[in-house]
């Protein structure tokens, strides 16, 4: 039989297992070629300022990616949940992205400015005080813990290797204002990342303690940010307009 000279044959055997894997191989890696074509440009689509990024450090750390995805589908029933599908350019700066699969809890792309901040602290901290059904976990060592910076311009230098427009040179620091305007810009730039930082959260207090900067204030910051950088009502019209 035809198959079993190939499998006795090992030079043919080579041969057909080489093509099989280019096929797969092209078909990875060619998409990658097209990726700014397919990674639509959306406005207001920014990276995060550091005591976000740091914020989101710790929800990685944290584990809160086992029970809450961060992408809503383009399905009705999330439509009406959650709000606007995610779209790819929201995540662009993500890495790793924090899309997920698994809802324990519910999706979290759109959380941001959804609850006051001192709902989340509460709700982080004992969450069945603010929602007694909740089978969430606390962690009331976010508000005990002071926040840990030192290391933020690593983390943004990291990032920027990866592509993240954090601003290290006068030129990318021009670029990010141009770009997001000076306000914006400013919170890019790392080697301005600790002042940026403290300012963001003593201005808006997220733990509710002025007198400490904690891991809450960061992990707040993240979640209220999430799904907030795009104004969607431009494209409720459009794409869901069927659903009205
Ligand atoms: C064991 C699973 C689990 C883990 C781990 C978990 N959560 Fe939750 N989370 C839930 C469940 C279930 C709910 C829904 C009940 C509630 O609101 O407490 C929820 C709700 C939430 C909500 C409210 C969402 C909404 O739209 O009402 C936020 C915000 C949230 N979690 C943030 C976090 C953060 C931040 C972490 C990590 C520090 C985390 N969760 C870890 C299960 C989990």
């Amino acid at each position: 039989m035809k198959h079993e000279s190939l499998e006795i044959n090992s030079g043919l055997l080579i041969l057909f297992t080489l093509i099989a894997i280019s096929i797969g191989g092209l078909a990875e890696i060619i998409p990658l070629y097209y990726i700014d074509d397919t990674v639509e440009k959306v406005d207001g689509v920014r990276p995060y300022t550091p005591l976000e990024l740091r914020g989101r450090d710790i929800y990685q750390r944290e584990g809160c990616y086992t029970c809450h995805s961060q992408m809503i589908r383009p399905f009705r029933d999330e439509h009406l949940r959650y709000g606007h599908y995610s779209l790819a350019a929201e995540s662009k700066y993500d890495h790793p992205f924090q899309w997920g699969s698994k809802r324990t809890g519910p999706d979290l792309a759109r959380v941001g400015e959804k609850y006051s901040d001192a709902w989340h602290v509460a709700h982080l901290e004992a969450p069945r005080s603010v929602v007694p059904e909740s089978i969430m976990p606390g962690y009331p060592w976010l508000l005990e813990n002071e926040l840990d910076y030192t290391s933020i311009e690593k983390r943004m230098r990291a990032l920027r290797m990866t592509g993240v427009p954090y601003a290290l040179t006068e030129e990318e620091n021009q670029a990010n204002v141009d770009k997001y305007g000076p306000e914006v810009a400013a919170k890019l730039d790392i080697t301005r990342a600790d002042d940026s930082l403290i300012e963001q959260a003593i201005a808006r207090n997220y733990d509710g303690d002025p007198s400490r900067l904690t891991e809450m204030d960061a992990l707040v910051a993240y979640l209220q940010m999430l799904g907030t950088l795009v104004d969607f009502s431009k494209y409720e019209q459009g794409h869901f307009a069927e659903f009205r």
